[in-house]
């Protein structure tokens, strides 16, 4: 395992910039790609939603990175010597060790996915007349706060909404309003400051060491507690090694525990960063830990396994010991901003720099004659996978709620979310993906708008389903029939 703190990259004598797999795959599972009239009836049954299309006819599941990671084959190794037992098991005694060697916490909490964590968190910290700053909120982050009755406020930097940046930390908490935050609701207010590695909604962007420890001191100062949610820890790391003054030659390890010392509790989703599923909350101060622990029981399972399986259980201990290798953790982004740079230089709007978990292509510029009201994220979503078979995430309007009035609350951005689930996809496959984004953009005006057809009050993203605004769904496959001939 690479885990000196050198850097472990590959140049090429062409000088070409290629991202290189340092695995090699041995175990596949065959794909479907159908024909393009056959992912158009697909995307029709779905309701226009990418989450409601089946598997069999999809070609690359771009949906999303959350248990969908390839594990290794130490991993799987793992799952077979698990020891089932429902009390005490051997394999939890693994992943607590596991716990105290790569996120040095000794105190840990295993629940059955991340939003369970969240679930237990705010259930315990939160309460009406309190709020958490942040920089920025996940779906289901934000839905438990509320729900605990807490109000969310986001305190990102003016970089990070900006879709074209040079900005490496886009993740960074805007320190200004940090203070404001404080100020306004007063410090005995704040449940705690909820930091976000890897801040999904935002395009996977990290933020910077030197931004965690101003936030943790300032925390410190007013005696707020500090959470992270280290879901997507592994490409911050990544980030602040290769982006930050000073951590080049630092190992990844060393990188984790300076992070983790700045904070009072952290959670995960086991989805993401061990490449398995389950989740777990971690602290070092028996306190936070005990006023969180009899809530494991009730709502997860007993204190040895969390909801999880014990072959999970060993995965995960395994896959977060397999996090501290650069090889590891830098293979997605350095195939994200393979695909990033690709679409970019050809003038394709694309959030940069490239982060971690996916490439994000900007729907609102990419088919800005869809107004807002008729979602042009789940157009595009919706008009990618008719044109590829590739399925993204809807990340715009349509994931947005309504306003009292009725109204679409309109997205700050309408995001297409291509994620890269860590170590699944080829670079051909990704040359595919960049191949077909390419022609879509060039045949962009054949794209329009989308209208509900059935609406879910809550989280309407999920299984709502929608419907074509006129004839362009039509237009388009008669186009790619005649550019691609009877090609898939
Ligand atoms: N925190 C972050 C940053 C996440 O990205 C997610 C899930 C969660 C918490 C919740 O974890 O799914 O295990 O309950 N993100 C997934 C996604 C769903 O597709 O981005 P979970």
């Amino acid at each position: 395992m690479e885990n000196s703190g050198k850097l472990s990259t590959v140049k090429f004598y062409s000088g070409d910039v290629t991202p290189l797999e340092m695995h090699k795959v041995r175990v596949v599972q065959k794909l479907n790609l159908l024909p393009i009239e056959e992912r158009k009836e697909a995307i029709y049954g779905a309701g226009f939603n990418t989450f409601l299309l089946m598997n069999k006819d999809v070609f690359l599941d771009m949906l999303t990175d959350s248990g969908t990671n390839a594990m290794s084959d130490n991993q799987v190794a793992a799952m077979s010597v698990a020891d089932d037992s429902y009390a005490g098991s051997a394999s939890y005694t693994k992943l607590e060790a596991a716990i105290l060697e790569v996120f040095n916490q000794n105190y840990f909490l295993p629940v059955h996915q991340g939003r369970a964590a969240e679930h237990i968190i705010s259930k315990t910290f939160c309460r009406p007349g309190s709020v958490v700053p942040m920089n920025y909120h996940f779906t289901t982050t934000k839905a438990h706060i509320e729900m605990a009755g807490s109000a969310v406020e986001e305190i990102y930097t003016d970089e990070a909404l900006k879709i074209k940046s040079d900005f490496p930390f886009k993740g960074n908490m805007d320190i200004n309003k940090l203070h404001k935050v404080i100020e306004k609701w007063g410090a005995e207010n704040v449940a705690y400051i909820r930091f976000e590695a890897g801040t999904n909604l935002i395009g996977g962007q990290p933020f910077s060491m030197a931004n965690l420890r101003e936030v943790s001191a300032i925390a410190k100062a007013h005696n707020i507690m500090l959470l992270m949610d280290t879901s997507l820890i592994n490409e911050n790391l990544y980030f602040i090694k290769i982006r930050e003054e000073g951590y080049l030659d630092m190992p990844i390890k060393d990188i984790l525990h300076e992070m983790m010392s700045y904070t009072d509790f952290s959670y995960f989703s086991g989805r993401k960063v061990s490449c398995t599923r389950g989740g777990g909350i971690c602290t070092n101060n028996h306190d936070i830990y005990m006023k969180m622990r009899d809530w494991v029981p009730l709502f997860e399972g007993f204190l040895t396994y969390g909801g999880m399986s014990v072959r999970e259980i060993e995965a995960m201990a395994v896959g977060l010991i397999e996090t501290l290798d650069f090889n590891v953790i830098s293979h997605s982004p350095t195939f994200i901003k393979y695909l990033v740079d690709a679409l970019d230089s050809k003038g394709i709007p694309v959030i940069t720099p490239a982060g971690g978990l996916g490439c994000h292509l900007d729907a609102g510029q990419f088919i800005a004659h869809v107004p807002q009201t008729q979602y042009p994220a789940g157009a595009l979503a919706a008009a990618l996978f008719i044109a590829s078979g590739i399925r993204g995430m809807e990340r715009g309007t349509i994931s947005s709620v309504r306003d009292e009035n009725g109204d679409d609350v309109l997205a700050d951005v309408e995001l297409l979310r291509l994620a890269f689930p860590r170590r699944v996809f080829t670079l051909s496959q990704i040359k595919y993906a960049e191949d077909r984004i390419q022609w879509l953009f060039d045949n962009r005006h054949l794209i329009g708008g989308l209208e509900w057809v059935e609406e879910p009050p809550v989280l309407r993203f999920f299984v709502g389903k929608l419907q074509p605004i006129g004839d362009w769904v039509d237009k388009l496959v008669a186009k790619f029939r005649q550019d691609f001939g009877d090609s898939l």
